[in-house]
């Protein structure tokens, strides 16, 4: 009978600190352009940010990393000029990116959207009003479309895209063509998309799918 008597070494991971889960990079997938993009996703929390996320309704992709490159093939359909394209790049790079912090704030008990963390976070690297409002704001028309659809008070709806309006005034175009491009992805439903695109008359802007050139 064999004597359980051997030295086993001691574990290499202790209970409670298990061995990080294979990071993917997702640089040479996002192909960044400059060296601020490229810059930006190479920082610990975007590296953490893109690995975050499995399959579920909306994103059958899974990781953020996956979704934002589709995003950004949506961008490049555009017709935008480079300012315009260079904001929505940077904040389809940087919105979602901090799902993982909202989901950490969640389980402490305050949950904090992850536009405003991404926000906070951007502000240490840009001083791009536009774009810091695009990626704190980027929710605001679902929020505003689920007042309408989902809860029946169309009167709340156009109150938050009003108030969309009051604070971002000339960009509301530049909300429109980020929303386009981040909604046209995965399995997402186009609900919202074309129920902002009929509310944006009452806005002046016409046809607004012509932006989308
Ligand atoms: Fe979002
Ligand atoms: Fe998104």
């Amino acid at each position: 009978m064999t004597a359980f008597t051997q030295e086993v070494p001691p574990p290499l991971f202790a209970v409670g600190n298990a061995p990080p889960l294979p990071v993917i990079d997702f640089v040479p997938l996002l192909k960044p352009e400059t060296k601020f993009e490229e810059n930006l996703l190479r920082q610990p929390e975007f590296i953490k940010g893109l690995n975050w996320g499995i399959p579920r309704f909306g994103h059958p992709e899974g990781k953020v990393g996956y979704h934002i490159r589709e995003v950004l093939d949506n961008i490049d359909l555009l017709n935008a000029d480079p300012a315009t394209r260079q904001r929505l790049r940077i904040a389809a790079m940087a919105h979602d990116t901090f799902k993982y912090k909202e989901s950490e704030s969640t389980a402490n008990g305050k949950r904090i959207n992850h536009g405003l963390l991404a926000r906070r976070y951007m502000e240490r690297h840009t001083d791009d009003g536009p774009t810091l409002d695009l990626i704190e704001l980027h929710d605001e028309i679902y929020f505003a479309w689920r007042h309408d659809a989902l809860h029946g008070k169309p009167k709340e709806a156009i109150k938050r895209l009003d108030q969309l309006n009051d604070r971002v005034r000339a960009d509301l175009k530049l909300h429109y063509l980020f929303f386009r491009c981040d909604t046209l992805t995965g399995d997402k439903i186009q609900a919202p998309r074309i129920w902002f695109e009929q509310k944006m008359a009452g806005y002046g802007i016409g046809d607004i799918r012509k932006l989308a050139g």
